[in-house]
């Protein structure tokens, strides 16, 4: 099935032949496959299955955020250059968002850029990495400092692979479904607020991560360099953001989309008393994030340290203000809200009080 309003995502049941078909007529010498040590085990296979992938020149590089990085990335240049890699050659990132943010730069600089295709694995790639053409790697103790935004031939979608994934890393890529559906609908936030992520009907989560890229596909497409409305998209991130570089510095690292799911609560409430957002859909989002995520542990004495992540943000553009993106209703966006520090302040209470600490 092809997405009606972004025809380049593809969700497919018969991954093989479906990335075969987008590969006809291409010798298997032209084809490489980027893949970590996990994706290498549990996934490549099933993509070799069949046709002229099974011919494709394989690199894996180590899994995680930190192999995120330049010498990663010379390390595949060097592999294209030194297997026959030519302008025609095609890059296919098989993995999480680290796969296909690093492989999509490496493709995006190899010989001036080559064309590539992202095959997500995790849910959080699936909606929101490998999709949109954000591209890059983190440099200088700074995340994704350097990259394009240049997007892939192909993103092919094949949900049968989250059948195997833990309900944290679910929970996780479902933080940014949540996202999705507070700039969409009522109706779409709705239903995913009602979803059970604890024991997953994997049929309806296809068709919920189908709505789901559909979403950020429309809001890429309106503004595909981030000058205006695809600020949207880092709704529940200012917040999140903070307690996720917050959680690694004093080592109880999260997941990027708890972190996401917990700051969604602050923005979510900064947005129903400055924006007038609905108190009923605040209420059942944080009761749904509540359920599912847990809690991040922070006191009053944690907020100094949080507002000076919120502070340092990469997306503020006037030094010593934080902005925000926020919502008047569901689907209302407003972006560039410059919010003052009491205010802030008063969200992590919020935060606190609603997940019980
Ligand atoms: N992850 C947010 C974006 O793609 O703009």
């Amino acid at each position: 099935m092809i997405l009606e309003n972004n025809k380049s995502v593809i969700f497919s049941t018969q991954l093989a032949s479906d990335v075969n078909a987008l590969l006809q007529g291409v010798s298997s010498e032209r084809l490489f496959i980027l893949t970590d040590t996990q994706t290498k085990h549990h996934c490549l296979p099933l993509l070799q299955s069949n046709g002229a992938l099974r011919n494709a020149k394989v690199y894996t590089m180590p899994c995680g955020d930190e192999h995120k990085n330049i010498e990663t990335v010379v390390n595949i240049w060097k592999f294209l250059g030194e297997n026959g890699g030519t302008r025609h050659a095609i890059l296919i990132n098989l993995g999480g968002g680290v796969v296909t943010d690093l492989g999509g730069f490496v493709a995006n600089t190899f010989k001036r850029g080559i064309r590539f295709i992202n095959i997500p694995t995790t849910l959080l790639s699936m909606v929101d990495a490998a999709v949109g053409g954000k591209t890059g790697i983190n440099f200088n103790g700074l995340k994704n400092e350097i990259g394009v935004i240049h997007p892939a031939q192909n993103v092919v979608i094949y949900p049968d692979f989250l059948r195997s994934l833990d309900t944290q890393n679910i929970l996780s890529g479902y933080a940014e479904m949540l996202k999705h559906g507070l700039l969409s609908s009522h109706e779409e936030i709705k239903k995913l607020n009602r979803f059970n992520a604890l024991l997953p009907d994997y049929t309806l989560l296809a068709s919920l991560i189908t709505t789901s890229v559909a979403i950020k596909a429309d809001i890429v497409a309106q503004d595909p360099t981030e000058k205006g409305i695809r600020k949207a998209l880092n709704l529940g991130h200012t917040i999140g953001h903070a307690f996720e570089s917050y959680s690694h510095a004093t080592n109880r690292p999260i997941l990027h989309g708890y972190a996401v799911a917990w700051g969604l609560i602050g923005e979510l409430y900064l947005s129903h008393k400055l924006q007038g957002f609905p108190q009923d859909i605040l209420i059942e989002t944080v009761r749904f994030i509540k359920e599912n995520y847990g809690v991040f542990a922070i006191s009053c004495d944690d907020y100094p340290a949080l507002y000076q992540y919120m502070a340092h943000d990469k997306k503020n553009t006037t030094a010593g203000e934080v902005n925000f993106t926020l919502l008047k209703d569901v689907g209302n966006i407003v972006p560039n809200c410059i919010v003052e520090k009491e205010w802030i302040f008063q969200a992590l209470d919020f935060y606190r009080d609603s997940v019980g600490i």
